[in-house]
């Protein structure tokens, strides 16, 4: 059985900055409710990222795009109410914060509102001055390079990045930007190991890989795709902890199967009544 941390320690922002280079990766997990929450704070992860892919493994959206300010909103609250000791990030939906650095204040500021301790944020370019403006407003900010889906749209076109020495020193550029901006910390999503192995020391935050190998400063993982409750796409990079959606169905169908031949409510679900009360009760109704 796999030890479980005792106590759960809220890290914080200079924490998780300090883990840069450490012997002990970084843990990061999605989480996008209540239950989800829960289980990641219990199993003692570092940080908990209310990611939108929410869009497409909570909402059922066919992109990242889809999800609104509104309802990432709604599932940082309740990550928010099953993960309170936990370092909450959250992910600014597409279109919240690029056009001005005035709306990615004000965005980030309603996600602060919500529960989290900080945003994160796709891309380099415009990107970079929003971060800045967002970390001036005093909320942190997580960046993130490589594949950013909010900016390739269609998961059709989810790809490798990086894979030209050329394209990799774009990422490493976009990476370093951040660093100056003051990002905290940096996602680095769908990259070739020796790419990613680069990047690490050429930033002073940690680098929390996703499809990046080993070699980085963390890691995070869909929390539907650890647990294996979306099958949609499954990335190679994804290890399956457990197969929750087969044994969901297998436990719905043996309810069905249960209710079907009457042997669900069992007598130990059942609540009790006093035999005289039950008594006067059907002599009222026979009369
Ligand atoms: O939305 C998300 O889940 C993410 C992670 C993949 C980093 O951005």
């Amino acid at each position: 059985m796999t030890q479980i941390p005792a106590a759960t320690r809220r890290l914080t922002i200079d924490a998780i900055r300090a883990m840069k280079g450490g012997a002990e990766p970084i843990v990061m997990v999605t989480a996008y409710d209540f239950s989800t929450a829960q289980v990641a704070e219990r199993a003692g992860v570092d940080l908990v990222l209310v990611g939108d892919s929410a869009a497409m493994v909570v909402l059922g959206y066919e992109t990242t795009r889809l999800v609104t300010i509104e309802e990432m909103l709604m599932l940082t609250r309740a990550v928010r109410r099953g993960a309170p000791s936990s370092l909450v990030i959250g992910d600014l939906p597409y279109q919240s914060y690029e056009s001005s650095n005035a709306l990615a204040i004000a965005t980030a500021q309603r996600f602060a509102d919500a529960g989290c301790d900080a945003v994160k944020m796709e891309g380099a370019g415009a990107t970079v001055e929003r971060a800045r403006a967002v970390i001036a407003a005093g909320i942190p900010v997580m960046g993130h390079v490589g594949l950013t889906p909010q900016q390739t749209g269609d998961p059709e076109g989810f790809r490798v990045h990086g894979k030209t020495a050329s394209a990799a020193l774009e990422i490493i550029a976009a990476a370093r930007q951040l660093d100056a901006a003051g990002c905290f910390s940096i996602v680095a999503e769908a990259m070739p190991a020796a790419v990613a192995r680069v990047l690490t020391p050429c930033v002073s935050v940690p680098v929390i890989g996703i499809g990046a190998g080993v070699d980085t400063d963390g890691q995070v993982l869909v929390f539907h795709d650890l647990v294996g409750l979306y099958d949609a796409h499954v990335p190679r990079y994804v290890k399956r902890y457990a197969e929750l959606k087969a044994s969901m169905i297998d436990a719905v169908a043996r309810y069905a199967a249960d209710v079907r031949a009457r042997r669900f409510p069992g007598p130990e679900h059942v609540y009790r009544m006093d035999p005289a009360e039950l008594e006067k009760l059907n002599e009222k109704v026979k009369r």
